[in-house]
């Protein structure tokens, strides 16, 4: 079984003592590929030297609506260019967060729409954080353009709300909460899912699945999230597993083999 952590920060201080062990742990488990999402530039650059050291490792770098009023021009200037890094496989984490509003949410939308701009030019598909921004989030989206190469990630939102995602032609990639108790929404959501445009996460180190719940999360952890994703959705782990390699294959343009070293 092979399985794509399609969203872990691997780049958080929270693995500067043991990544060696917790890429070792990942592999043992299955976890062959492992997208490290950014969210600042220094983020985004950990990110791309993590990927361009190790093999099944790709980086999304990108600045998140959290750090959105610290952005400059200048900062824009040089996300472009690790964009053209052939490991830079994707924007992100970019998007709306009216949950903790750290940044002016005029601002949130303005950077969020200059980074989408940047993806396309650069070709390259998106990584959305959304959180109580439904409604802002889809004009933005339909604002910039019609159909997208992307995810919208650790997927929070209601079966209705998802339509909209899909038809915009993102994936809905479902991260650890989905086996916590109180998942109501995602009970309803992740059956009515279409299976070409699931992707499973860990979001780590947060967002533990159980039985790890509330302890620091780590890409190991993504075979809980296949289980529960396919109890719910009436199919085997092993072809959660393989389906969800593949979208992410196809999401980010990547092989569905990894060349031989
Ligand atoms: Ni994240």
């Amino acid at each position: 079984m092979r399985l794509f952590d399609t969203h872990c920060h691997l780049n958080d201080e929270a693995y500067q003592g043991d990544l060696a062990a917790v890429l070792q742990r990942a592999r043992a488990a299955g976890v062959a590929r492992m997208l490290v999402v950014g969210y600042d530039l220094p983020s985004s650059q950990q990110a791309l030297t993590l990927a361009e050291a190790e093999e099944g490792i790709y980086a999304a770098v990108g600045i998140h609506p959290h750090e959105a009023a610290a952005v400059t021009a200048a900062d824009l200037v040089r996300l472009e260019a690790m964009l053209a890094h052939p490991k830079v496989v994707a924007l992100g984490e970019i998007g709306l967060d009216y949950h903790y509003d750290h940044s002016p949410r005029g601002t949130q939308q303005e950077v969020f729409r200059a980074q989408l701009a940047l993806a396309r030019e650069a070709g390259k598909p998106v990584v959305i954080h959304g959180r109580e921004a439904h409604a802002d989030l889809v004009a933005a989206l339909k604002a910039e353009g019609d159909r997208y190469q992307g995810v919208m990630h650790c997927y929070s939102g209601s079966k209705e709300a998802a339509r909209a995602y899909l038809e915009l032609n993102l994936y809905i990639s479902v991260a650890g909460p989905v086996t916590f108790k109180n998942a109501r929404k995602l009970l309803e959501v992740v059956p009515a899912l279409p299976s070409d445009r699931l992707l499973i996460e860990t979001d780590a180190p947060y967002l533990a699945p159980q039985p790890w719940r509330g302890r620091r999360n780590e890409p190991a952890y993504l075979v809980a999230v296949a289980e529960r994703v396919a109890e719910l959705s009436g199919m085997t782990t092993e072809t959660v597993a393989e389906l969800t390699w593949e979208n992410g294959a196809a999401c980010f343009g990547l092989a569905t083999e990894d060349a031989a070293v």
